[in-house]
């Protein structure tokens, strides 16, 4: 599983404890710090206090200076620990006077003359010790000399305190994060109930209830709902523009199969067999027409859902040449040309025509321009496909000398449907909604201008050169 569908709960809890793990760890630093101090301080102490009594007994025999250790002292610092004691004296010019003679030595220089100890750790015969020395002035007899009293002990019972304030200190840390873990996972769920809370409304809802979310939610996650929320609105408007479609397209259909089947129930009933005739003309103009309705609807679907799936896949697929597609698509429309007395031609001016895109849905949507043509111009009429390049934008112009489009119809005729009130010719009112439907998914435009000088009508795919 990757880490992005892990549990948000656990990620935050591994998140949280994880900064914990590290500033417990940095206390534990400072705690051990606080407690070798400590520890110093208190033993420290004995120690001095085992080193004054000493000094204590230092006394001046003729020229020397003689010590009757008081073992008592050493006892004191014994008693406290199993740890070993070691004392040292010496005289003048590092003169040993009595002790364990092999002592780490401290110069008299380093011990401060107004009477302060000296501390200081070292190692002796392999141990760990702590060393604490005093630095005293003695006079009489003959003499007056200074002279320096050294006590030492293994550290075993100093460890043994740090050892154990460390213990105390780390079993505090793993209760306050084991605490903290559960106050932060009881608290993590807490804060996620809302997404809960939103989780079970959205569960409840139909499939077609897209209302937008109005849940309270914490402010992190008002962007994702803000977003659901315009999904949903986009949804609502295209299941909309969908019912209005279906509902339209039966309408449409519903109108030719009614006159289908008054002109098949007439035919029946006919018993002139001109008058049948004429029904059966009429039945089969009605039967074209409902097939023109359904190849256009066909066409519309594809172009449709091409728009929805084909962009970035198909039309990823190896470049079109435009000027054969139109070389071909005109040469089709010839014959029809003309039977209708009408001079059909194409030309290109320049080049290169190549684009992106899918072969089948740029000829059907030229083949409803030229059909448009064709249909709407009265005889004598003249069509020109053309193609053009203008600064990488590939122009294709179906344009007529026929009667145009007025003013004021210019705006519907790419609506699905739309058919302009002086037809009542077969026709349906798809072919140029197919057109623009087809050149959105190219990525281009369809436009309508007026045709030469004015009259006429000259629509215009433009491409763009990729
Ligand atoms: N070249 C043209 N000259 C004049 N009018 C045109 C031309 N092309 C389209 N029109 C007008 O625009 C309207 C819509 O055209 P469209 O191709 O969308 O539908 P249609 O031709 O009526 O039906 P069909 O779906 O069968 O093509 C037509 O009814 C017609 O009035
Ligand atoms: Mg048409």
């Amino acid at each position: 599983m990757s880490w992005q569908r892990k549990s948000l709960r656990r990620r935050l809890l591994l998140w949280l404890l994880g900064a914990l793990a590290v500033i417990s760890a940095l206390m534990l630093f400072e705690v051990r710090s606080s407690a070798t101090k400590a520890a110093n301080e208190a033993y420290d102490r004995v120690l001095l206090g085992s080193a004054l009594a000493i000094a204590e007994r230092v006394v001046v025999v003729g020229d020397t200076l003689e010590v009757d250790v008081p073992y008592v002292a050493l006892e004191m610092l014994t008693s406290a620990a199993q740890d070993r004691v070691f004392y040292q004296v010496i005289g003048p010019e590092k003169q040993f006077i009595t002790g364990y003679n092999d002592l780490p030595v401290v110069s008299e220089e380093e011990i401060p003359i107004n009477g302060a100890p000296l501390f200081f750790d070292a190692n002796y015969r392999g141990d760990a010790i702590r060393v604490g020395a005093i630095s005293r002035h003695l006079s009489g007899g003959r003499i007056s000399t200074r002279f320096t009293v050294m006590v030492a002990e293994t550290v075993g019972g100093r460890s043994r305190l740090i050892r154990e304030m460390m213990t105390a200190a780390i079993v505090r840390q793993l209760v306050l994060i084991f605490v903290a873990g559960i106050v932060m996972w009881i608290g993590i769920g807490w804060g996620l109930k809302p997404l809960l809370r939103l989780e079970a409304a959205l569960n409840r809802r139909t499939p077609s209830d897209l209302r937008p979310i109005e849940h309270e939610v914490p402010r992190e996650v008002r962007h994702l709902i803000d977003a659901i929320n315009d999904l949903m609105h986009r949804l609502e408007a295209s299941f909309g523009a969908m019912q209005r479609f279906t509902s339209n397209a039966a309408h449409q259909l519903r109108t030719p199969l009614a006159a289908i089947q008054t002109q098949a129930e007439l035919a029946i009933d006919e018993t002139n067999p001109e008058e049948t005739r004429k029904r059966l003309e009429h039945l089969s103009r009605s039967t074209k027409q409902t097939s023109r309705l359904i190849n256009q609807l066909l066409s519309l679907a594809r172009a449709n859902q091409a728009g929805t799936t084909q962009i970035g896949e198909s039309f990823q697929s190896p470049k079109i040449d435009l000027k054969r597609v139109c070389e071909q698509v005109t040469r089709e429309f010839v014959p029809l040309a003309v039977d209708k007395d009408i001079d059909l031609g194409f030309e290109s001016l320049n080049g290169p025509f190549s684009i992106n895109g899918n072969r089948e849905l740029i000829e059907e949507a030229l083949k409803n321009l030229i059909d448009n043509a064709l249909n709407y111009c009265p005889k004598g009429a003249t069509v020109t496909v053309r193609l053009r390049n203008m600064q990488g934008k590939i122009l294709l112009e179906v344009e007529d000398n026929g009667p145009g489009i007025v003013q004021s119809e210019r705006s519907k005729i790419f609506e699905r449907f739309y058919r302009s009130e002086t037809r009542d010719d077969e026709g349906c009112g798809l072919g140029l909604p197919i057109v623009r439907e087809i050149m959105e998914c190219h990525g281009g435009a369809v436009e309508y201008r007026s045709g030469p000088n004015d009259s006429g009508s000259c629509f215009v795919l433009s491409f763009f050169d990729n």
